[in-house]
């Protein structure tokens, strides 16, 4: 416990961002979660991959609250929309374990992709209450952390996390965990 305090959150150069992307297209991932129109937060965004493909996705009526705690990713984001002319994103430097500028029972899916093994330990449980709080009552989110030795997550961890939630579906792959989930 006393070690966990000294952790901070894992942030990344753009770099290993952009490396990592080439191994995860797009449309695997997002395009049979969400619908035109409907609010999506992208918790632990990076710079933005999958921010800018739902905000295509959702259209001018659907709206992304984009967060990462890592301003360097949060500037390079905000370029990008701007460059595309995308309108629907809302990016904001925070952690996710604090959210005050997204309301209560608001957001239809929430995409946290790798967030939850980057986050400092200590404030693993102020996220998901967090993801808790803001999803709407028949919302969805995926969560995802990588396993081994550079990710905070443990299987003890990943299973206490999952039994805040109704599981719709889970997998244990080599590298990671990944889970669908919604409210109980
Ligand atoms: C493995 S990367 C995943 C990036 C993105 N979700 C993707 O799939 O491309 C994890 C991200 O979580 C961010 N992060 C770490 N701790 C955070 C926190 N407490 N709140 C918000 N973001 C955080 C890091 O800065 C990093 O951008």
């Amino acid at each position: 416990m006393g070690k966990d305090k000294e952790k901070k959150d894992k942030q990344f150069p753009l770099i290993v961002h952009k490396v990592a992307r080439l191994f995860e297209p797009p449309k695997k991932f997002i395009e049979p979660f969400v619908k035109k129109g409907q609010v999506v937060a992208d918790l632990g965004c990076g710079p933005g991959y999958y921010s800018l493909h739902f905000a295509k996705i959702l259209g001018q009526k659907g709206k992304v609250f984009s967060v990462d705690s890592d301003e360097r990713s949060i500037d390079a984001l905000n370029k990008k929309a701007q460059k595309h002319g995308y309108k629907n994103i809302e990016a904001y430097t925070s952690s996710a374990s604090d959210l005050p500028f997204i309301e209560d029972n608001s957001i239809d899916f929430i995409f946290a992709n790798g967030l939850l093994c980057c986050i400092a330990p200590n404030q693993v449980e102020f996220a998901v209450n967090e993801i808790k709080r803001i999803l709407k009552p028949n919302g969805r989110a995926y969560l995802s952390a990588a396993k081994g030795s550079l990710a905070y997550m443990t299987a003890e961890e990943w299973e206490k996390i999952l039994n805040e939630f109704k599981v719709e579906k889970r997998e244990d792959k080599r590298a990671e965990y990944t889970a669908e989930v919604s409210l109980k």
